[in-house]
C-alpha cells in the first residue's frame, strides 16, 4: 500500500468508512419452502432497497430459478449454498457449477461448518470446490473456523491457518478477486453466542495476512472478510465497527424479513 494509500484508510476509518464494500449474506441453510421464501422477499425488498451495503441471499436449490426471478431489478445477488467441483458425470444428488451460473447463481458458500461436520467435507474436496468456482465465474465464500473443543486448546490460530492453507492449495498464481473468506467460529453457529468484536477482528486480521503470505499483499487487501454465527441486529453494529469486519454471514437472523433487513441497514 502507498503512503496515499494509507493516509486515504487512516481517514475513512476515522470517519467510519470501510475500505472494502461490506457484504452481508443471508444462508437460509435448508429452511424455506418455495412459496415462504418468496413471501420473505416481497417483505424483504422494500425494506432494503437504498441499502448502500452487497446483499446476497443463498436459498435452497430448489427456490434458486424462482428467487433469482423474484430478485431482477433489485439489489439482491443470489447466491448457493453448496456445489459439485466436476462439471458433469455420474454424481448422484450432486449439482454442477455450469448449472448453477446457468440459473443466475453469483456466489456460492463452499466449507460451511455443517458441510464439513454432518457431511464430512474436507479441505482438499472444499479446495477442489473453490478452484470449479473460479473457473465457472463463481464467487467462493469460503468458510473457515474453529470449535469449541480447538478454541479451549488454544489452537484456534493453527486450526485457521491450516483451513486457509489447504483450501487455497494451488491457487497462488489465479486470479482470486472474486473469493469471499468468511470466518466462522463452530461454536458461535446458532447458538446465540456471539465472538467478541475484538476476537473476531483479530482472526479476520490474521486471516488478512496468511492470503497476503500465501497468495499477495494486493489481494488480501482487497479481499472481502466476513464474520459469522449468531450475528443479530443487536450486534451487527459494533461487529461492523471493527476495521477488518467486512461484513456477515447471517444464518438464522436472516429468515425473518425485519431482523435481516436491521441487519442490512445497520
Ligand atoms: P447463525 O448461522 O447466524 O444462525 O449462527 C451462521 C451460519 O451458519 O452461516
Amino acid at each position: 500500500m502507498s503512503k496515499l494509500d494509507n493516509r486515504l484508510r487512516s481517514l475513512k476509518i476515522k470517519r467510519g468508512e470501510k475500505m472494502r464494500k461490506p457484504i452481508i449474506a443471508g444462508n437460509w441453510k435448508m429452511h424455506n419452502t418455495l412459496f415462504e421464501s418468496g413471501e420473505m422477499l416481497k417483505e424483504l425488498l422494500p425494506l432494503v432497497n437504498k441499502s448502500s451495503v452487497e446483499v446476497i441471499i443463498c436459498p435452497n436449490y430448489t427456490s434458486l430459478t424462482e428467487i433469482f426471478k423474484l430478485l431482477k431489478g433489485s439489489n439482491i445477488k443470489l447466491g448457493a449454498q453448496n456445489m459439485h467441483y466436476e462439471e458433469k458425470g455420474a454424481y448422484t444428488g450432486e449439482v454442477s457449477p455450469v448449472f448453477l451460473k446457468e440459473i443466475g447463481v453469483d456466489y456460492i458458500i463452499l466449507g460451511h461448518s455443517e458441510r464439513r461436520k454432518i457431511f464430512g467435507e474436507i479441505d482438499v474436496i472444499i479446495n477442489k470446490k473453490i478452484k470449479a468456482a473460479l473457473k465457472h465465474n463463481l464467487s467462493p465464500i469460503l468458510c473457515v473456523g474453529e470449535t469449541l473443543e480447538e478454541r479451549e486448546k488454544d489452537i484456534t490460530y493453527e486450526i485457521i491457518k491450516k483451513q486457509i492453507e489447504y483450501c487455497l492449495e494451488g491457487l497462488k498464481d489465479t486470479n482470486l478477486d472474486k473469493l469471499v473468506v468468511a470466518y466462522e467460529p463452530v461454536w458461535a453457529i446458532g447458538t446465540g453466542k456471539t465472538a467478541t468484536k475484538e476476537d473476531a477482528n483479530d482472526v479476520i486480521s490474521f486471516i488478512r495476512r496468511l492470503l497476503s503470505e500465501y497468495i499477495n499483499k494486493k489481494m488480501a487487501d482487497k479481499t472481502r472478510i466476513l464474520y459469522g454465527g449468531s450475528v443479530k441486529p443487536n450486534n451487527i453494529k459494533e461487529l461492523m465497527e471493527m476495521g477488518e469486519i467486512d461484513g456477515a454471514l447471517v444464518g438464522g437472523a436472516s429468515l425473518k424479513a425485519n431482523d435481516f433487513a436491521k441487519i442490512i441497514n445497520y
